[in-house]
């Protein structure tokens, strides 16, 4: 069973503009997974329709979430909330409560999963709390769980975010460029909490990224999209920067370019050798992984 499952799915926008174009996409559990494309290539129309928050074309299609639909045929199940509870989402902007404390930011994840009356009261059992604080140990802030969200830097809510979703017991994560306004030292640390909730949590990952060389340095798989197509599925370490120009032609240089405050922790060529610790000994072979590596009838 798959974590993710897309079949066929379209996209047009009320405008006539066509934002997914017949997207088949398979994530297996425990992948750690990039989506990659230029600004206007999908991405977010992609990661919103999975999480269930925008709908498809009503032609035949399904988007499946640990092997139970969540929207058929441009219609969401009525399950959605339940299915959703699986899914952690970290949006570009953070997305906390800025008036509340970090440690409420957290503890909203926990809401779903408890009774109605705990959630009209706001009264947390004490096991969530101790939760939500080992969360936000884990993503390095406990020491500002008292705080306002909003005096937080950017760095420090996006893993408050990501702790959220531990505390939500996501079993899979989007986010949707979640290093997009951050410095390059914030985003290395966000995509380390990422890749420690994949590694130690067995969370699915599915993070969209404006750059090629992060999710070389974090992913071992990338589907790149363009213009709502996928044009590559395979692994990172193949996306070379010709490989790159024969995908995106000139739009390739927007996915290759250095951020202004580059950092050279974020370079290519400091990507991390496969870990022999990782657990993950048993993974399916690429020809099994990918639906397919380059297929140049996509490319069209
Ligand atoms: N609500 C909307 N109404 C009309 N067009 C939209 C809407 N949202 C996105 N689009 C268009 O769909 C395409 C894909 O957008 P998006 O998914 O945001 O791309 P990305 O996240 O890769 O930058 C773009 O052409 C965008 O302008
Ligand atoms: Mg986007």
């Amino acid at each position: 069973m798959e974590a993710i499952r897309i079949e066929r799915l379209s996209k047009t926008f009320s405008n006539g503009r066509k934002a997914l174009d017949e997207i088949d996409l398979r994530v297996a559990p425990g992948e750690m997974v990039a989506l990659i494309g230029a600004s206007g290539s999908g991405k977010s129309t992609l990661l919103r329709h999975i999480a269930g928050f925008a709908v498809s074309d009503p032609q035949p299609s399904r988007i499946a979430i640990l092997g139970r639909p969540i929207q058929e045929n441009g219609r969401l199940v009525r399950e959605v909330r339940r299915i959703r509870r699986d899914i952690g989402f970290v949006f570009q902007q953070f997305n906390l409560v800025n008036r509340l404390s970090v440690e409420a930011n957290v503890l909203i994840g926990a809401l779903a999963r408890l009774p109605f009356w705990r959630r009209i009261t706001g009264r947390f059992p004490r096991s969530e709390r101790a939760l939500s604080l080992a969360a936000l140990g884990e993503v390095g802030i406990a020491e500002h769980a008292r705080e306002r969200a909003a005096t937080l830097s950017g760095g420090q809510q996006q893993r408050a975010a990501l702790a959220r979703a531990l505390v939500q017991r996501a079993r899979i994560v989007l986010a949707d460029e979640p290093i997009a306004s951050l410095d390059p030292e914030s985003s290395r640390r966000v995509m380390d909490m990422l890749r420690n909730l994949n590694r130690d949590h067995g969370l699915t990952v599915l993070v969209s990224l404006h750059q090629v060389d992060i999710a070389m340095q974090y992913c071992p798989r990338t589907v790149a999209l363009r213009r709502g197509k996928v044009v590559y599925d395979g692994p990172s370490a193949a996306l070379t920067p010709a490989l790159l120009q024969q995908l995106y032609g000139d739009e390739a240089r927007e996915l290759l370019e250095e951020p202004a405050s580059s950092d050279a922790a974020l370079s290519p060529q400091q990507a991390t050798p496969p870990d022999p610790t990782n657990p993950d000994t048993d993974a399916p072979s690429p020809q099994q992984r990918y639906a397919f590596a380059l297929d140049p009838a996509r490319l069209a």
